[in-house]
C-alpha cells in the first residue's frame, strides 16, 4: 500500500529519506493526504482532510498544532522528544567553561587592546591575572530536571570530573536507566542549591517552576557561583539573579534568553535562544518523527505522541491487525470484541492503553479483516477512528 504524505514545512532530507519512495509519496501541497508533516507551520486555521489518520511535528513543542480538536477525530500528534538533547547538552558544556574560564569577559578584554605587538603584549601580560578561572573536576553542578536533556548534562559533567547532583521527584524509568551511577540524588531543591558550585535547569516552564531559581535559593549557595539556564527564561527570577551577581553572591549567569535588563551586565553571558540550533537536531527531529509516522501508518504503533498514549505491538505471522481509538469510557473492548466475535473472528493479541480522555486498541486477527468488519467497528458509539493495518 501506498502513502500520501503532506508536507508544510521543509523537512530536513535525512528525515524524509526514512519513508521509501516506493511507498510514500511526500510533498507540499498533496491531496487526500494519510498524513501531515509539519514544523512551525500554523496549522490552527486549517481545514485538515478527513483522510489525514496522523500528524507529525518534527520538533518538541506542538503549539501550532490543533491537539484537541485532532484527538476528538483519534488523530495522534507525534512530535520529537530528546531529538535536540545533545545540542542543548552541548551548549551548556560550553556555558561552564565560558564561566569557569572566564571566556567572554577575556575575549571582550583583547577585543579593546589597541597598540602594536609590543603594547598588546605587555597589555595582555598585565591584564590577564583578572580572568584567572577554575578548573572544573572536584566542583558540584547541580542538574534540576532530569529528562533529556538534563541526563545528558548530568552524565557528561560527571565524565569531565564534576560531582554531580540531580533532582527530580518524577523522573522516568527509562531516564533513570540513562543517568550515570555517579550521579547522586540530592534530597532536595534546597539541599541541591546548598551544595553546588553550578546550577543548571532542565524543567519545563510550569507554573511549579516559574522562578524556581530565587533569591532565598540564591542564598543557599556558596559564594561565588554560577547559574545556568537553557530551558526558559521565567525560570529563573531576573531580578534577584542580577542583585546576587551585583553583591558577588553570585559569579556568573549564564543563559539563552537575552533580555534588556541582563544582556550588558558583566555578570551576564545571554546567548540567542541558540540552544537547539543545530543541523544535527532539525535532522534527528525528521528522523526521529518520520520514524514514528511510518510505525504507526504501518503497523498503527503509537510511539512519542503527545496526545495517545505509547502502544506497540510486534507483528505476528499470518495475522491481520486493526487500530482503533476511542474514548476512554468503560466496555469499549467489550462490543468491539462482539463485532469481531460476530463476525467469527479469533484475536491472535490484543493490547488496550489510555492516556486521559482517550484509549488506543491494537488488535491482531488470525486471517485477514472481512470487508465492513472495520466500518462497523468505526459505528461504536465512542470509536474515534478505526483502521486497518
Ligand atoms: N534553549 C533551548 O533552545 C531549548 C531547547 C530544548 C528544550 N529547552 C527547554 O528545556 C526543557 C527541558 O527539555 P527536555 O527535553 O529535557 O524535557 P523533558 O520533558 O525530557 O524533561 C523535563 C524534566 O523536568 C522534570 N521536572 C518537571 N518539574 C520539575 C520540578 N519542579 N523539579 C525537578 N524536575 C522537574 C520532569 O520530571 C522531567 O524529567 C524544555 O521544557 C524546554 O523548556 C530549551
Amino acid at each position: 500500500m501506498g502513502y500520501r504524505i503532506l508536507t508544510l514545512n521543509n523537512i530536513a532530507r535525512k528525515g524524509l529519506e526514512r519513508l521509501p519512495p516506493d511507498h510514500y509519496e511526500v510533498a507540499a501541497g498533496i491531496a487526500n493526504p494519510h498524513a501531515i508533516l509539519v514544523r512551525s507551520a500554523d496549522m490552527h486555521s486549517m481545514e485538515i482532510p478527513a483522510s489525514v489518520v496522523a500528524v507529525g511535528r518534527a520538533g518538541a513543542g506542538t503549539n501550532n498544532i490543533p491537539v484537541s480538536g485532532l484527538t476528538q477525530r483519534g488523530i495522534p500528534v507525534f512530535n520529537a522528544p530528546g531529538a535536540n538533547a545533545n545540542a542543548v547538552k552541548e551548549l551548556v558544556l560550553a556555558g561552564l567553561f565560558l564561566a569557569a574560564r572566564h571566556i567572554c569577559g577575556s575575549w571582550q578584554f583583547v577585543r579593546e587592546l589597541k597598540g602594536d605587538a609590543a603594547a598588546i603584549e605587555t597589555a595582555v601580560e598585565r591584564g590577564k591575572k583578572r580572568f584567572v578561572g577554575h578548573e572544573l573536576p572536584g566542583r558540584t553542578l547541580g542538574v534540576i530536571g532530569l529528562g533529556a536533556i538534563g541526563v545528558e548534562v548530568a552524565n557528561a559533567a560527571h565524565l569531565l570530573g564534576m560531582h554531580v547532583l540531580g533532582f527530580d521527584p518524577e523522573i522516568t524509568v527509562q531516564r533513570a536507566w540513562q543517568l550515570s551511577s555517579g550521579v547522586e540524588q540530592a534530597l532536595s531543591l534546597e539541599d541541591l542549591f546548598a551544595r553546588s558550585d553550578f546550577v543548571t535547569v532542565h524543567v519545563p516552564l510550569l507554573d511549579s517552576t516559574r522562578s524556581m531559581v530565587n533569591a532565598k535559593r540564591i542564598r543557599l549557595m556558596r559564594k561565588g557561583a554560577t547559574i545556568l539556564n537553557f530551558a526558559r527564561a521565567a525560570i529563573v527570577d531576573e531580578a534577584d539573579i542580577l542583585a546576587a551577581l551585583d553583591s558577588a553572591r553570585l559569579a556568573a549567569y549564564v543563559c539563552d534568553f537575552p533580555t534588556p535588563g541582563s544582556k550588558d551586565h558583566p555578570g551576564v553571558v545571554a546567548l540567542p535562544h541558540l540552544g537547539a540550533s543545530t543541523n544535527e537536531a532539525e535532522e534527528n527531529s525528521a528522523m526521529m518523527v518520520a520514524d514514528t509516522l511510518r510505525d504507526f501508518l504501518e503497523n498503527g504503533n503509537i510511539r512519542h505522541s503527545v496526545n495517545f498514549p505509547e502502544a506497540a505491538l510486534p507483528r505476528i505471522a499470518d495475522t491481520a491487525r486493526i487500530a482503533i481509538a476511542n474514548s476512554n469510557v468503560p466496555n469499549m473492548v467489550g462490543q468491539i470484541s462482539t463485532r469481531l466475535a460476530e463476525a467469527g473472528l479469533n484475536i491472535a493479541d490484543l493490547l488496550n492503553k489510555s492516556k486521559g480522555e482517550v484509549a488506543y486498541t491494537l488488535i491482531d486477527i488470525d486471517g485477514q479483516v472481512p470487508a465492513g468488519l472495520v466500518g462497523r467497528i468505526a459505528a461504536i458509539q465512542g470509536v474515534l477512528s478505526a483502521r486497518a493495518v
